[in-house]
């Protein structure tokens, strides 16, 4: 019998031929690179069998209800569920498939990236050459702190899929020189040994780090996890990063420990809310470095990652296994 889907954005191609290839299966979509409006995911996901939906898209109560009984799984196009009501979604007997571990080398390269930004102040210095604020080579001018002999912590206290992808962050920035390597969670892990990896109690990292990275997912336990407290306890030179899930840290609080000197800077791939607006306080900030969530954002990523999200909904309206299902 035909099943019903719902593609909440305009998504790359791999996903979508698996989608035509497969049989019974009616795709409607809102084909834009926009956000669908909340009016049109309503009406869309209407009897819906199958729904692929992006982190941009709260799916709660009401997109449920909206949906209706036929609903049986939500698959989306990320790693992280932070998006997804889960108790609501649990109590109705849904499925959800998700993208772990196809996504952990490119968003570990952007985080690498975004930290080297911001301490080497590159979107500083490609200012300063375009505004004519370049005058000389100068000894004092656009310094910045080097990896090399420093200490990093990562912080990590949930999952992201596998233990990956704070692995592989610390896999790339060790060739950097970085001489010790501190993290903290729930518990040790024993493969931080294959990077010398210290696990250490939070307030430790934070104090001794003079780069934090923080890559935990977005839970109760982590929301607002670095705030006053937090920064008021890094040190002043220290750099602080933020992949994950912006809820993590209180802006207000960033924005006052950036602005008073309490930390030397900061390089954010996500923030809340998300677009940021223009007139956000944060980018009014010289040492503040903002980009716009775009961790897994290479052709190929965003590609595996359109294509195991169709996958995984597909084994979802088949009643048979998906190859990244959440355990709910
Ligand atoms: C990116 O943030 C993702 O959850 O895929
Ligand atoms: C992965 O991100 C982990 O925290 O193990």
């Amino acid at each position: 019998k035909l099943m019903k889907v719902f593609i909440t954005r305009r998504i790359p191609q791999e996903g979508m031929k698996i989608l035509a290839a497969a049989e019974g299966c009616e795709v409607s979509q809102w084909d834009s690179d926009e956000p669908v409006p909340r009016s049109e995911l309503l009406k869309g996901v209407q009897g819906a069998h199958g729904l692929l939906c992006l982190l941009s898209d709260k799916i709660d109560q009401e997109v449920l209800d909206a949906a209706g009984p036929n609903l049986k799984v939500i698959s989306t196009m990320s790693v992280g569920f932070d998006h997804l009501v889960l108790s609501e979604i649990k109590k109705r007997g849904i499925r959800v498939g998700y993208t772990p571990d196809v996504l952990t080398d490119a968003t570990a390269e952007l985080t690498v990236a975004l930290l080297l930004a911001t301490s080497r102040r590159l979107p500083e210095g490609v200012e300063e050459v375009k505004s004519g604020g370049w005058s000389s080579w100068k000894p004092l001018w656009l310094c910045g702190y080097g990896l090399s002999g420093s200490t990093v912590g990562i912080i990590g206290l949930g999952r992201i899929g596998k233990y990956l992808f704070r692995m592989a962050i610390a896999q790339r920035l060790l060739p950097f020189g970085v001489k010790r390597l501190l993290y903290s969670g729930r518990t040790a892990k024993s493969y931080a040994a294959e990077v010398n990896g210290e696990f250490v109690p939070l307030d430790t990292l934070t104090s001794e780090s003079d780069f934090i990275v923080v890559s935990c997912s977005l839970t109760p336990e982590t929301q607002g996890l670095c705030d006053k407290a937090f920064f008021s306890k890094m040190k002043k030179t220290a750099i602080f990063i933020n992949s994950s899930r912006g809820a993590v840290v209180n802006q207000e609080d960033l924005y006052d420990a950036l602005s008073s000197g309490q930390i030397a800077a900061a390089g954010l791939d996500v923030t809340t809310p998300e677009p940021l607006p223009t007139n956000h306080p944060l980018l009014t900030l010289k040492n503040c470095v903002v980009l716009p969530h775009i961790g897994s954002a290479t052709y190929s990523t965003r590609g595996v990652m359109s294509a195991l999200a169709a996958q995984n909904l597909l084994g979802g309206l088949q009643g048979s296994d998906m190859p990244s299902e959440l355990t709910l």
